[in-house]
């Protein structure tokens, strides 16, 4: 019997990394973004799950090679950025040593919330490989040429 196997990965495309995206989200934006996120790896060959912060399985976080976290920017729009719901995303189990890449969305101005959240992290042992803010209404740009910058960075891509 023969059985589709779906079409092959594009050439240079090597990855066999484990990533997983977790997201806090309100409004949908984050969400959409970490699905943008978890798509590009895939199509680079990732194993991906994506999961809202409030949901998390830790086994398949222990053995992640990558972890994006994000959430959303919440502030005064000209001053007092930060990570919105910081508290959520702080009951993430400590990414210790994980490389972790933070992303956030964003409407207009996001200050310099994405590199709070990375502060944030690193205080905890995350080994922060990137930090970028997106704009809402830009998601589906944005979010999987972030990606795509971080798989490479990693050197997942070949
Ligand atoms: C209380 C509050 C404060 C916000 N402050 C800012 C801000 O300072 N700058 C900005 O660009 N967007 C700001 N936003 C917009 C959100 O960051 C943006 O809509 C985000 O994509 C929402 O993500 P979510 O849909 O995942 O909840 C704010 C939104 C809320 C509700």
């Amino acid at each position: 019997m023969t059985r589709s196997v779906g079409p092959p990965l594009p050439v240079g495309h090597t990855v066999a990394m484990k990533v997983v995206v977790i997201h806090q989200s309100r409004t949908g934006n984050t969400r959409r973004a970490a699905e943008f996120i978890g798509g590009a790896a895939e199509v680079a060959g990732a194993t991906v799950t994506v999961r809202p912060a409030t949901n998390l399985d830790y086994k398949e976080l222990a053995e992640a090679d990558l972890v994006f976290v994000g959430t959303w920017v919440d502030g005064l729009i000209l001053l007092g950025h930060r990570p919105g719901d910081l508290g959520k995303v702080k009951q993430i189990p400590k990414l210790w040593d994980k490389r972790v890449a933070v992303f956030m969305t964003h409407a207009v101005n996001p200050g310099q919330a994405a590199n709070k959240l990375a502060a944030v992290l690193e205080a905890d042992g995350a080994d922060v490989v990137a930090a970028r803010s997106l704009n809402r209404r830009h998601l589906a740009v944005e979010a999987p040429a972030f990606a795509t910058e971080v798989l490479a960075s990693v050197g997942a891509l070949a």
